[in-house]
């Protein structure tokens, strides 16, 4: 077990002098590489290029580093830096022309009618159905920590945060639990959707056909096997509708029934399901990431997890969570926070130029690609304090908090900031708490997780975690944090 402080794993950087192969293949394995070629200590704005088919002319991409630079293109000229085609030709199969791809009127009439469903008061009302996903997490937990060598045999949590958030997003979104079998057709379809997707998207760059290549049939059919698994719910509340019966009030209740304020109008079923697919997505595959990783940080540092036990305990005693307590949780909530700084789950969001402009001293063009690097600014040398160190007290201390006002993003910032930050917080502090509580995690000797961007980040060696009943004595139990 390591002490803090703690540094955890960065992706392996892409060789200083790397050839044209080394860079085709680090960008085709992860994203992540384009960044780490990149400097941590400079607010400039890096340039990629990428040769394209047929005549390798060469395209231009840009990472913008500098925060007052990141807040024109997200917030204050959002509309002239739209969200970039290429999520859109990487997700469309399994997404459609949803909320997280959309631009322009589209997306406006789509967000009018999202946020309602995410709004805090319905982060409230689905409290006691994360709760259940959670306690039914915690079984699972049980389960393998009852077992003779639960000492020495770890749970892959990387899969085990993956299938709590999903059964999280069905309890929230159609207030029905995620059947063993569900989650398994969408687990294996969905880790080829995102094997593929990933790789097409980046060879997209270079205008290679990706069409024709055997991994996009695969991909095709795998987004119409995890849409078919969501259409069932939907096509269950039509025919309960249809039968005059009362339907839950959760969120496919409101993105059922809330209509545009601007137009009048509600989704229709194709597109009702093409943001169902788009929340289920979004809404559970970053928050397992995030999850993960926060795990594995808390795993290396005892006494942290010592120290989120003794707020629980203070804040909880033996009763069971309620949605008050969520906010005095503090500690655990900046866990979640630092782990969501050093492992973003969405480590680079994308947009596209609309005209010509200088940006510092590169010229960026009309349809040049601009990347946004969570991942970059969350571990800048200039703007934060120790960035490598895990370290949830930062938060707390005024130049912790001056860092997060201009450098901290894992949600994105302006118009499209994540409508479910609020829903993702209070099911990380939720699960954190009752897993502290009940169990102690510990690394898995003699294995370092690899970071990898895909769509998200993740570990590309899984995370395997040692889960054992809680035993450690508490310092000062009794006294509150
Ligand atoms: C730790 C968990 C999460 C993280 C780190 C995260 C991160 C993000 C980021 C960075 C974006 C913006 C991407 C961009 O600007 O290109 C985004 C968008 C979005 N997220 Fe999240 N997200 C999380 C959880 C959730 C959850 C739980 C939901 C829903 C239940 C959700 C729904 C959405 C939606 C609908 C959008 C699209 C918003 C728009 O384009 O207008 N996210 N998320």
């Amino acid at each position: 077990m390591t002490d803090c402080p703690f540094i955890p794993p960065k992706p392996k950087p892409l060789p200083h002098k790397a050839n044209i192969y080394q860079r085709l293949r680090y960008g085709l394995r992860s994203g992540l590489s384009l960044f780490l070629g990149g400097s941590y200590t400079d607010l400039g704005v890096g340039r990629h290029k990428v040769p394209q088919l047929p005549d390798f002319r060469v395209r231009e991409m840009f990472t913008v580093r500098d925060p007052d630079l990141i807040r024109e293109v997200l917030v204050k000229r959002s509309e002239e830096f739209p969200k970039s085609g290429l999520m859109d030709e990487m997700l469309h199969e399994l997404i459609g022309y949803s909320i997280f791809v959309s631009n322009g009127e589209v997306w406006k009439r789509q967000r009018r009618i999202i946020d309602p469903a995410l709004e805090g008061a319905r982060v409230k009302e689905v409290f006691q159905r994360m709760a259940d996903a959670v306690e039914g997490c915690m079984e699972r937990f049980a389960a393998h920590a009852a077992r003779p060598d639960s000492a020495t045999a770890p749970i892959d949590v990387d899969i085990e945060m993956t299938h709590f958030t999903a059964d999280v997003i069905f309890r929230t979104i159609f207030s029905e639990p995620m059947t063993a079998e569900g989650a398994r057709r969408i687990f294996a379809a969905f880790e080829i959707f995102q094997h593929h997707a990933y790789a097409h998207g980046m060879l997209r760059l270079t205008r290679f056909p990706v069409n024709l290549l055997p991994g996009a049939f695969r991909a095709r059919k795998a987004a119409r096997e995890i849409r078919d698994v969501l259409r069932g719910p939907i096509q269950r509340r039509l025919a309960l509708i249809e039968r005059g019966e009362e339907p839950p009030r959760d969120i496919l209740y409101s993105l059922m029934t809330t209509p545009d304020p601007a137009s009048g109008t509600c989704f229709d079923p194709d597109e009702l399901l093409d943001q169902v697919s788009m929340l289920f997505l979004a809404g559970h595959e970053t928050s397992a990431a995030g999850l993960a990783w926060t795990l594995y940080l808390i795993a290396n540092c005892p006494h942290i997890q010592d120290r989120m036990r003794a707020e629980v305990d203070a804040v909880l005693g033996d009763r069971a969570a309620e949605f008050g307590d969520m906010k005095r949780l503090e500690l655990i909530r900046d866990t979640f926070r630092e782990g969501l700084r050093l492992y973003p789950p969405v480590p680079f969001v994308s947009r596209d130029a609309t005209r010509d402009e200088k940006m510092k001293n590169r010229n960026v063009h009309e349809g040049d690609v601009v990347f946004v690097a969570p991942w970059l600014m969350q571990r800048h040398q200039v703007l934060w304090d120790r960035p490598d160190e895990f370290d949830p007290d930062r938060f707390g201390t005024e130049a912790g908090r001056e860092s997060a006002r201009c450098a901290y993003m894992p949600f994105s910032m302006g118009p499209r900031v994540c409508p479910g930050a609020a829903f993702a917080l209070q099911e990380a502090t939720l699960f954190l708490a009752e897993l502290v509580r009940r169990f102690e995690v510990s690394p898995m000797p003699g294995h370092t997780p690899d970071p990898i961007a895909r769509l998200t980040l993740r570990s590309s060696n899984g995370v395997p975690l040692i889960v054992q009943p809680r035993k450690r004595p508490l310092p000062q139990a009794s006294e509150p944090p």
